[in-house]
C-alpha cells in the first residue's frame, strides 16, 4: 500500500486554506486509500522566532482540528515530531549527504532569511537546515507520496535528491518520494488581496479565516472581501481574482464548479452571501468535534501517543538501516532488541 506523509507546522492558527486544501482529502481520500501518516512538525516551529506558551498551544491545537476535520487514528496515524526521535537522528545523518549550497538555493530559505536580515534580526542556523530535517520526516517513513502545496515541491525535490544520493553511496536504505500536488482545485487565497495564498503564517488577517472563527466572524470576512472592479460575476483567475477566489471557495464548499456557478450569480453581493453560508456550514461539524475533543484532552492525549508509538515503530528500523548504512555501529549485537540490553540481561 502507498505510504503517505505530511506535515503541518504549528506556527499559526489553521484556516479555511488548509482545510480545503489539504486537511479534507486527507480524511475523505489519503486515510482510506493509503497508509498515511499526519504529522504536527513541531520542531520545524522553532526555525524563527517563537514564542514556547504558543507553540504548545498551537501544537496541541493542530493535532486536535486534525482529529477533529476527519482523521480517523485506527485508519491513519496522528502525532507530534517531536514525540518521534528518529526525526532528528536521521536529520544529521542527511546533513552529512546534502552540501551547503544546496541548502542556500532554497527559495524559502532566501525569502525569509532575506526578510529577516532586512529587519536587521539574525537568522537560526535551523532556518537554514530545516529542509533536511523535512527530507528526515519523510525518508525516516519510507514515504512514497507527500501531499503538499507547490511552496514545499522544492523541499520534496531536496528529499528526492538526497534519497538517491544516499542511496548510490552508501546502499539502498530509502524510498524516494514524491509531492503530489492537492488535487482539488481550491488554492485558497486571501479575502483581502487574493495574489496571495491563504497562509496562516500571517498574523491577525481581516482576509484569513480560521477554522475556528466563529460563524459571524466568518461572515463578516467574507462580505468585506474585495472584490474586482466591474460588477459581473465572471471566472476569471487572472483578470478578477477576488471574484475567482470566492466562486473557488464556494465550488469547494457546495461541491461544484466555478465556472458554472459563475453564470448562476448576477451580483458580488449574492455570491458572498452564498458563499459565507457555504463556509459557515462546512466549518460547522468540524467545530463542533473540535469542542468534543477539547472537553476529552486525555483521550487525544491517548491519540498522540499511540500515533507516536506507531510512528516509532515504522521508522527505527528504516533509521537503524541508515546509521549502519553510513559506518555507524550499532549500539547493540541485536539490531532492534525489544528491549534495552541492560534490562533484558537483568531478566
Ligand atoms: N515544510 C512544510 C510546511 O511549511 C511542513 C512540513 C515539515 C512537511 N515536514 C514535512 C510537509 C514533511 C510534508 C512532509 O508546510
Amino acid at each position: 500500500m502507498t505510504r503517505v506523509f505530511s506535515g503541518v507546522k504549528p506556527t499559526g492558527h489553521l484556516t479555511l486554506g488548509n482545510y480545503l486544501g489539504a486537511m479534507r482529502r486527507w480524511a475523505e481520500v489519503d486515510q482510506h486509500g493509503s497508509d498515511a501518516l499526519f504529522c504536527i512538525v513541531d520542531l520545524h516551529a522553532l526555525t524563527v522566532d517563537h514564542d514556547p506558551a504558543r507553540v504548545r498551544r498551537l501544537s496541541r491545537q493542530g493535532a486536535t482540528l486534525l482529529l477533529a476535520s476527519g482523521l480517523d487514528p485506527r485508519l491513519c496515524t496522528v502525532f507530534l515530531q517531536s514525540h518521534v526521535d528518529e526525526h532528528t537522528r536521521l536529520s544529521y545523518l542527511l546533513e552529512c549527504v546534502a552540501t551547503d549550497g544546496e541548502m542556500r538555493r532554497m527559495i524559502q530559505y532566501k525569502e525569509k532569511a532575506g526578510r529577516e536580515r532586512e529587519r536587521g534580526g539574525s537568522v537560526r542556523l535551523s532556518l537554514l537546515t530545516y529542509p533536511v530535517l523535512m527530507a528526515a520526516d519523510i525518508l525516516a517513513y519510507g514515504a512514497d507520496e507527500v501531499p503538499v502545496g507547490d511552496d514545499q515541491t522544492q523541499h520534496v525535490e531536496l528529499a528526492r535528491d538526497l534519497a538517491v544520493r544516499f542511496n548510490h553511496r552508501y546502499g539502498h536504505t530509502f524510498v524516494v518520494p514524491k509531492a503530489t500536488p492537492p488535487q482539488v482545485a481550491a488554492r485558497v487565497m486571501n479575502l483581502q488581496a487574493p495574489a496571495s495564498k491563504m497562509g496562516k503564517s500571517e498574523d491577525a488577517g481581516p482576509g484569513i479565516v480560521y477554522l475556528l472563527d466563529e460563524p459571524e466572524v466568518v461572515r463578516r470576512k467574507v462580505m468585506r472581501a474585495v472584490t474586482d472592479s466591474g460588477s459581473e460575476v465572471e471566472y476569471d483567475r487572472e483578470g478578477r481574482p477576488g471574484v475567482a477566489n470566492l466562486l473557488e471557495i464556494l465550488a469547494a464548499c457546495t461541491g461544484g464548479n466555478p465556472e458554472s456557478l459563475s453564470s448562476v450569480y448576477h451580483s458580488y453581493g449574492a455570491l458572498k452571501k452564498d458563499t459565507a453560508d457555504a463556509v459557515v456550514e462546512v466549518l460547522r461539524p468540524v467545530q463542533a468535534r473540535h469542542r468534543e475533543l477539547c472537553a476529552d484532552p486525555a483521550y487525544v492525549e491517548g491519540v498522540l501517543r499511540e500515533g507516536a508509538e506507531k510512528a516509532r515503530a515504522m521508522a527505527r528500523p528504516i533509521v537503524d538501516t541508515a546509521y549502519r548504512a553510513i559506518g555507524l555501529l550499532p549500539a547493540h549485537t541485536d539490531a532492534h532488541p525489544e528491549k534495552p540490553a541492560v534490562l533484558n540481561a537483568a531478566r
